[in-house]
């Protein structure tokens, strides 16, 4: 559970703000999501959600940091949300810089994609120009090697993918198939349950999740709340 962060300014609260609350909530996110990753083997995540805005690339962001952060791991996340992408722009580099798109486009070798960040042990793939058709992209052959490279190359490297919602395209569910374990954020007091519900019936193989995070919750509201139902 994350909870709802008030005036927002700061997205990387790990790295910027290491004894906030923000910062203690991610630790414990990774901590919960690598026990469980090592129980199933799991090393690559995809992080998605029913519909648009619910936390997604912020979830991605901080638990890549929280992970290089408080482990010997070191990550590698990967934008692959090409219709909508915000982790070149939220990593301070150029939005146009080559990524994913031209990758699944003319090919290569990935790791001519991978830039390294300044947070230490995090690299990143960034998406790159969004291209014309990111779902044929996204199922392509030049995809899954990607993956296979980039998991196998490194023993102590957790692969964080970052993706589009799952209810409109289809590109989250290419990408389910590909990952290793799902990671669903629904953003609290707004997603429906029967939203999650038809996000999850999108996900093939319903084994790889690994859990829901619910983003954005209100301590304030459900506290009230919980006063109310209990008194009244
Ligand atoms: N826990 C939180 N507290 C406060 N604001 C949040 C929280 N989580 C996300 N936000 C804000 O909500 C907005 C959407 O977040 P984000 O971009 O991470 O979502 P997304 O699911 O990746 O969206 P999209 O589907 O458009 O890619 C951003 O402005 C972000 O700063
Ligand atoms: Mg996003």
């Amino acid at each position: 559970m994350l909870e709802y962060i008030k005036d927002f300014d700061n997205h990387l609260a790990p790295f910027w703000k290491p004894g906030s609350i923000p910062a203690e909530q991610y630790r414990i996110l990774r901590t919960r999501i690598l026990e469980t990753a090592r129980n199933k083997g799991s090393k690559v995540f995809l992080i998605s959600s029913a519909v648009l805005g619910e936390g997604k690339t912020l979830t991605a962001i901080n638990l890549a940091i929280s992970i290089v952060q408080g482990t010997h791991e070191t990550a590698l996340l990967i934008d692959a949300d090409l219709r909508k992408p915000n982790i070149a722009d939220m990593l301070g580099f150029e939005k146009d810089q080559k990524g994913l798109a031209e990758y699944l486009t003319s090919g290569g070798d990935p790791a001519d994609f991978i830039t390294k960040t300044s947070i230490p042990g995090l690299s990143i793939i960034t998406s790159g120009l969004p291209p014309e058709n990111p779902s044929e992209l996204l199922d392509s052959e030049y995809m899954s090697d990607l993956i296979q490279e980039v998991k196998y190359r490194y023993d102590n490297r957790y692969i964080i993918i970052d993706s589009p919602p799952l209810i409109p395209i289809t590109d989250s569910t290419i990408l389910s198939s590909l990952a290793d374990g799902v990671i669903m954020v629904v953003r609290a007091s707004t997603t429906q349950r029967k939203m999650v519900n038809e996000a999850i019936d999108k996900i093939e193989n319903k084994e790889k999740i690994l859990g829901l995070v619910l983003n954005a919750y209100n301590r304030s509201v459900a506290y009230k709340y919980t006063y109310t139902y209990n008194y009244h």
